[in-house]
C-alpha cells in the first residue's frame, strides 16, 4: 500500500480520500495514484543514490503528470520508445535528463531523439550504432551542440540472469538484449561507437532483469561490467565517464517479499563498485541507475467494483468464491502473464464475516483473468462493494489493453483530501475512432 492509505471504519482511503467516494466522482474500476507516496519514493531513491543519475524507468507507468514530478524532483527519464518521448517532450521534460532504450528503434525515433538532443542513447545492435552515425552525422547541422556529438552507453549482457526471485550466472545468454562480453560482441560495439563521428561514448550499460530481491546479481554484473569498462581504457585508450546499472528492484507484492531499502541497495553498489575500481586500478565512473517498478509500483492500487459472487467447491470439500470485479487482465495482466501475486482488500465498508478463500476475477472471456489468485476476504462480500488491489503502479496501466473492448480505467491522482485526473477514462468513441470501416 502507499504510505497514505488507511482505513477508517472498513472504509480505505488514499491521500485523504475515502474510496467510495472517489469511485461516486470519477467510476470504476480506477487506478488511484498517490502523489505524495510517489514522490516520497523518486525522492528517496534520488537521496539514497546521491551523487548517481537517478533515471525513473517510464517503462513502468509514464503521463506528463508524472514526467512533470520527476522534472521538479530532480529525476532523470528513460523511455523506450517514441511514444514515451512523446510524452516527456509534452510534459516539457528536460531532454538532456531522458536516456532512449530499445532494442529496434526506428530510424525516425532515432532522429526526433537525436532533434530533440536527449543526453543519451542507449545502443543495442550493431545496426542501430550504424543507424544513429547516419542520423547524428545528417543532424549534426540542426543540432545546437554539434561539436560533442549524441552521447552514447553501449547496452551489454553480463551473462547474468535474473529471474524473479533468484538469479543464475550463466556463460551465455539466449535473448535480444545488449552485446554480449563474454563473445567480445560488446567490446567491438564500443569501438565501434569511439570510431563514429558524431556519436560521443559516455559509458556501459548494464540492466539484469526486474522485481529482484537478491542484490547479489547486481554485484556480479556490476564487477563483469567493470572489468569491461577497465579493457576498454586498456585496449580502445578511452576513460568512459559513466556507467548504469539499470533497473530492477523489488517490491512488496505480498507479505511475503521483503524489499531492501533504497539507502541499502545504494550503500551495497556503491561499495562494489569502489572496491572494483581500486582492484582494476580505474577512475570511478559517474554511475546511474533506472528504477521504474520500486518508485512508482506501491504508489497506485486499483479499486473495483463487485458485480456477482460465486461459490465453488474444491476437491477435497473446501469452497472457494469467485468474486467478479468489473475490471481484469485488461487492466492488471501481470497474474495473467508472470502468475504474479497480489492482495485484495474489501474497501468499501467493515464486515465481522468470516475471511472466506476468495479469488478475485474480471470480466473478460477467458477463465485466466484472474486479479487476485487467492485472498481471504470477508465472506459476506457482494455486489456493489468495492474491493482494492495494492501495489497496482508498475506495469498495470501502462501494459492496458482494450481486450474485449474493454476502456481503460481512469488514473486519479489523489493528495491532501482531493482527487485529480491523470488520465481520464477511455470512452467507446475513444475505440471506434479508430475504426473506420462503417462510420456513422
Ligand atoms: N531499465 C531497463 C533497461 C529496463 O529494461 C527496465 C525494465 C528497467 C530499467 C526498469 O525495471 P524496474 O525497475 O521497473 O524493474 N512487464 C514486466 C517488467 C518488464 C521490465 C522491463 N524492463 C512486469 O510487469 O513485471
Amino acid at each position: 500500500w502507499s504510505r497514505t492509505a488507511a482505513k477508517s471504519d472498513g472504509v480505505l482511503g488514499v491521500g485523504g480520500v475515502p474510496l467510495p467516494e472517489l469511485v461516486r466522482e470519477h467510476g470504476s474500476p480506477a487506478y488511484v495514484l498517490d502523489e505524495d507516496d510517489f514522490r516520497a519514493r523518486a525522492r528517496a531513491f534520488r537521496d539514497a543514490f546521491a551523487g548517481y543519475e537517478v533515471f525513473y524507468a517510464g517503462k513502468a507507468f509514464l503521463c506528463t503528470t508524472v514526467a512533470r514530478w520527476l522534472a521538479e524532483d530532480g529525476l532523470s527519464l528513460d523511455v523506450c520508445s517514441g511514444g514515451e518521448l512523446g510524452v516527456a517532450e509534452r510534459a516539457g521534460f528536460p531532454m538532456e535528463r531522458v536516456g532512449f532504450h530499445g532494442n529496434n528503434k526506428t530510424p525516425a525515433e532515432l532522429e526526433r531523439a537525436v532533434a530533440l538532443g536527449v543526453g543519451r542513447v542507449i545502443v543495442d545492435s550493431f545496426d542501430e550504432i550504424e543507424r544513429l552515425a547516419d542520423v547524428a552525422s545528417r543532424l549534426a547541422d540542426a543540432r545546437t551542440s554539434t561539436t560533442e556529438g549524441v552521447g552514447v552507453m553501449v547496452r551489454v549482457t553480463a551473462g547474468v540472469e535474473a529471474h524473479t526471485h533468484e538469479y543464475i550466472a550463466t556463460a551465455h545468454e539466449d535473448q535480444k538484449f545488449g552485446f554480449s562480453i563474454a563473445s567480445g560482441d560488446a567490446l567491438d560495439a564500443v569501438r565501434r561507437v569511439h570510431a563514429a563521428p558524431g556519436l560521443r561514448l559516455l559509458g556501459l550499460h548494464s540492466h539484469i532483469g526486474s522485481q529482484i530481491f537478491d542484490t547479489s546479481g547486481f554485484e556480479v554484473a556490476a564487477r563483469r561490467v567493470l572489468a569491461l569498462h577497465a579493457r576498454v581504457r586498456d585496449e580502445v585508450g578511452v576513460e568512459m565517464p559513466e556507467m548504469d546499472l539499470g533497473g530492477g528492484f523489488g517490491i512488496a507484492y505480498t507479505t511475503q517479499d521483503d524489499p531492501a531499502e533504497p539507502e541499502v541497495l545504494a550503500s551495497g553498489m556503491s561499495a562494489i563498485v569502489a572496491h572494483e575500481c581500486r582492484a582494476l586500478g580505474i577512475a570511478e565512473p559517474r554511475l546511474s541507475i533506472e528504477p521504474g517498478r520500486a518508485i512508482v509500483g506501491p504508489s497506485m492500487c486499483t479499486v473495483y467494483e463487485v458485480g456477482t459472487v460465486k461459490e465453488v467447491a474444491l476437491d477435497g470439500g473446501a469452497r472457494r468464491s469467485y468474486v467478479s470485479v468489473d475490471g481484469g487482465m485488461s487492466d492488471n495482466i501481470r497474474t495473467a502473464l508472470y502468475d504474479a501475486d497480489y492482495s485484495a482488500t474489501l474497501a468499501s465498508r467493515a464486515s465481522q464475516a468470516p475471511a472466506s478463500l476468495t479469488r478475485v476475477v474480471g470480466k473478460h472471456c477467458e477463465a485466466g483473468d484472474i486479479v487476485v489468485k487467492d485472498e481471504f476476504l470477508p465472506g459476506d462480500v457482494r455486489p456493489g462493494d468495492l474491493v482494492a488491489v495494492p501495489g497496482t503502479g508498475a506495469y498495470c496501466r501502462s501494459m492496458a489493453s482494450n481486450y474485449n473492448h474493454a476502456l481503460r480505467p481512469p488514473v486519479i491522482g489523489v493528495r491532501d483530501g482531493k482527487t485529480f485526473t491523470v488520465l481520464r477514462r477511455e470512452t467507446e468513441a475513444d475505440l471506434l475512432a479508430t475504426d473506420v470501416g462503417v462510420t456513422s
